[in-house]
């Protein structure tokens, strides 16, 4: 807290925590884009907030992304939480293994001695496929405990960077663009109002899922992401921020 007040930060946080009505709001000092260090540091934030929303008997729901797994591999608690269960969101997003929602809760588990689930769905699928696959018994199971998180830790990207990094063809691509999309969390992408104008079509957390889920919280940061922040808070189901100051600030500025 004394550094924090150095810092300032503690205004910065009560700042955007009004802005976006949000219940908690955790800055660390400076912009992960430009600093590893800095990602680790809000990774540990994150972590933190995680264990102490944490209560016996929970299933968490978790996304992917290189910031959840610097969030998952320093998180720690306690005890061994062995009534807890660690799952992904969603299925297959296009992440490479180390980034992907599976290897997330797989880490998040093992360190706690809580329990996992992997969901094995592959990115792609037809309609039909999906469908088969969706009966599949222990699809089944897994994507109902899914759906029945008290609580749910998720990334945030800007759109086109996502887009990219997940391989979307030209013509996605340019639909997004055309439909105002800036920001991506749980594979689906938001305008700047935060309305949702586009989905991945995998297995897993919905939106009403999301809006059922007791805490929601988001951990991203760095200047690049700030208006993809700002559009995802906007959307309006995040109970806690973890950010730095960079995205913070420029967050901020898209109010
Ligand atoms: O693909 C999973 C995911 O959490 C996305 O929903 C989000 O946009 C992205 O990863 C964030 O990734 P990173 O922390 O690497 O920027």
């Amino acid at each position: 807290p004394i550094v924090k007040e150095m810092f300032g930060l503690s205004d910065l946080e009560e700042a955007v925590r009004q802005a976006f009505g949000l219940k908690r709001v955790i800055i660390v000092p400076g912009d992960s884009d430009t600093s590893d260090h800095i990602k680790r540091e809000m990774g540990r934030a994150g972590s933190r907030v995680l264990r102490e929303s944490l209560s016996s008997g929970d299933v968490v729901a978790v996304m992917g992304g290189s910031t959840m797994a610097r969030m998952a591999s320093q998180f720690a608690a306690p005890v061994q939480l062995r009534d807890n269960w660690f799952v992904p969101a969603r299925g297959g997003l296009g992440e490479s293994v180390d980034y992907q929602a599976n290897t997330i809760a797989a880490e998040l588990a093992k360190r706690t001695g809580a329990r996992y689930r992997m969901l094995h769905v592959p990115d792609h699928l037809s309609e039909e496929a999906y469908q088969t696959l969706m009966q599949e018994p222990n699809v089944r199971e897994v994507v109902d405990m899914i759906r029945s998180a008290r609580i749910v830790v998720h990334g945030i990207g800007d759109a086109l960077t996502m887009a990219r990094r997940r391989k979307l063809n030209d013509g996605t691509k340019n639909e997004l663009l055309k439909d105002g999309a800036l920001a991506e969390a749980f594979g689906y992408y938001f305008d700047r109002n935060g309305k949702v104008v586009h989905r991945m079509a995998t297995a897993g957390l919905r939106l009403e899922d999301i809006e059922a889920a007791g805490i929601v919280i988001g951990i991203a940061g760095g200047r690049s992401k700030g208006e993809a922040i700002a559009s995802v808070m906007r959307f309006g189901h995040d109970d806690v921020l973890v950010t730095d100051e960079a995205g913070a600030e420029e967050a901020l500025k898209h109010i």
